[in-house]
């Protein structure tokens, strides 16, 4: 056997061969397209895997397990923020000249995104519709629909804490997004006063929430800028739709007490 190489290990030959704009004659900025998005999709393929983790931390009641994959998530989300900087130097032209190629394709269909949301208690089953039974991954996000959230081994976390959760959060419809809830915030507030280590994990979840907002937020700009009033190529009204989910947080508990401390 020849020793492994870098390329091998990474399989390289095959990573790279993936890249296949389609625009004939070639238009320079379809390759930045698909590299960026291949890009987030590894991303996101690293996120659940931290989230998976992440799961196993909380209902171990493993606080510096949670604690540590958080900072990492934390700088994941700040690099897919800061990567929109580069989609930005296409000018709206410059899209406008590959954009029939992308046929109805459109982020509006990233499995692995919407697995994120769903694992991160936005669950959202209008989101299926645009998921059809065949696209790679359907049958994943399916089942994640049905599967407990990050939020749900969370209030396993603050249990081992000595928390009391509501039985009818503990009970819930996992299928449905988690909702805030008052008793878990007093829980929350109890801990960020006495536990000062446990409080550096919910601000590191705090940091991983703001992050998926500003990417949001920064998605819809950058969206704006390249189409302004189009319709998306998956059919939504574009801007409108993504607003809906504009500063809405995941760990909606740790944003409600602020004001309290
Ligand atoms: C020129 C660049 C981009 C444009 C014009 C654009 C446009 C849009 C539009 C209009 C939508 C709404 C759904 C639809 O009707 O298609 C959407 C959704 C989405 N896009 Fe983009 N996008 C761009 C870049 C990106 C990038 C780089 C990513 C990274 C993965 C991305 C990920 C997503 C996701 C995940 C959604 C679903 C969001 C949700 O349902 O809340 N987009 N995009």
């Amino acid at each position: 056997m020849p020793p492994l190489t870098y390329a091998n290990y990474l399989d390289l030959e095959k990573l790279l061969t993936l890249q296949k704009p389609r625009s004939t004659p070639p238009e320079h900025d379809e390759m930045l397209f698909i590299v960026i998005h291949q890009t987030y999709e590894l991303w996101f393929k690293q996120l659940l895997h931290e989230f998976e983790k992440i799961n196993h931390n909380f209902s171990a009641g493993d606080l510096f397990g949670a604690i540590h994959s958080f900072k990492r998530t934390r700088m994941i989300m700040k690099t897919l923020v800061g990567q929109i900087d580069i989609l930005e130097t296409m000018t709206p032209s410059s899209f406008s000249s590959f954009r029939d190629r992308l046929d109805t394709a459109s982020g509006f269909q990233s499995v692995q995104f919407r697995e994120l949301e769903f694992l991160l208690g936005y669950k959202r089953a209008s989101a299926l519709a645009h998921v059809k039974p065949d696209f790679p991954g359907a049958e994943r996000l399916h089942a994640r629909i049905k599967q407990r959230t990050v939020i749900d081994h969370f209030y396993d976390f603050l249990e081992t804490r000595g928390a009391d959760i509501p039985a009818e959060v503990r009970n819930r419809d996992v299928t449905r997004p988690n909702e805030a809830n008052e008793q878990v915030q007093r829980e929350i507030l109890r801990l960020y006063r006495s536990a000062p280590d446990v409080s550096i994990l919910f601000e590191l979840m705090t940091d991983f929430d703001e992050g998926l907002q500003e990417w949001r937020y920064r998605h819809i700009k950058l969206v704006e800028r390249t189409i302004g009033a189009k319709k998306g190529t998956g059919g939504s009204p574009g801007v409108p739709f993504l607003k809906e989910s504009l500063f809405k947080p995941v760990f909606a508990d740790l944003w409600a007490v602020r004001h309290e401390m």
